[in-house]
């Protein structure tokens, strides 16, 4: 068997293993450097342009978690992982977020800002004043779920348990974590650590539509 085919094989494995975790066991944390590798899949998320319109909020304080709890259909997870992490994304993009991003390419690749002008240009000209400034919001969304993608499938090759969760409300989380009038808003929650063997779902088998479904060849 080569590398690859090992690397194959565990992939599917992991995916296979994970679930959306209902009944996290509360006296297992997730181990620092697993979490910062997870932190490292949230940071290397693609995202449109490049423009990585969102925040990653790890709520670690218990007090909060239960206040967030009763406004997320009491779901156990929130209380009961190691981590939680809240998806916030902009509502508008500007012109001076668009400026934050162009300096930073401008630092790490050590090219002059001036010469960014036509790409700063393109992305105003869309997500700021163009086509795409009136839905800007949901445009934001749309790249959190990428994030969480990745962490998902990055915490599955670790072994670790996660739910991703948008049974709550976002305007209470937003009260809560004192987001209202920032120009940040939250989408979704991924909450992750390690399963119960209370949780009967982690024995339930997959239901998926067959590939046959779901994957069309266009040839
Ligand atoms: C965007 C999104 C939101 C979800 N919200 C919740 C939730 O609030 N609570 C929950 O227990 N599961 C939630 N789920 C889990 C799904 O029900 C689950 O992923 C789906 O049934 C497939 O099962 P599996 O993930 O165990 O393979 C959510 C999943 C996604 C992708």
């Amino acid at each position: 068997m080569t590398d690859k085919s090992i690397a194959e094989k565990e992939i599917i494995q992991a995916l296979n293993w994970r679930y959306a975790t209902k009944v996290f066991d509360t006296s297992k944390k997730i181990a620092e450097k697993d979490w910062k590798t997870l932190e490292n899949a949230l940071q290397l998320a693609p995202s449109s342009y490049g423009l990585q319109p969102w925040r990653f909020i790890v709520v670690q304080n218990s007090e909060l978690r239960k206040k967030l709890r009763a406004v997320a259909w009491n779901q156990s997870q929130i209380t009961d992982a190691s981590h939680l992490v809240v998806f916030a994304t902009r509502e508008k993009i500007d012109e001076a977020f668009v400026q934050s991003y162009i300096d930073k390419i401008a630092e790490i690749r050590g090219v002059p800002k001036d010469s960014l002008d036509g790409f700063k240009g393109a992305m105003v000209g869309d997500v700021v004043n163009g086509p795409r400034a009136s839905s800007a919001k949901t445009w934001t969304q749309r790249q959190a779920y990428i994030a969480i993608g990745f962490l998902l499938e990055t915490a599955a090759l670790l072994h670790i348990d996660a739910c991703p969760m948008e049974g709550f409300s976002a305007a209470e989380f937003d009260k809560l974590l004192k987001l209202e009038g920032t120009g940040w808003g939250s989408v979704a929650v991924v909450t992750l650590g390690y399963r119960s063997e209370k949780d009967q779902l982690a024995k339930a088998k997959k239901v998926r539509f067959e590939k046959s479904q779901i994957i069309q060849v266009i040839d």
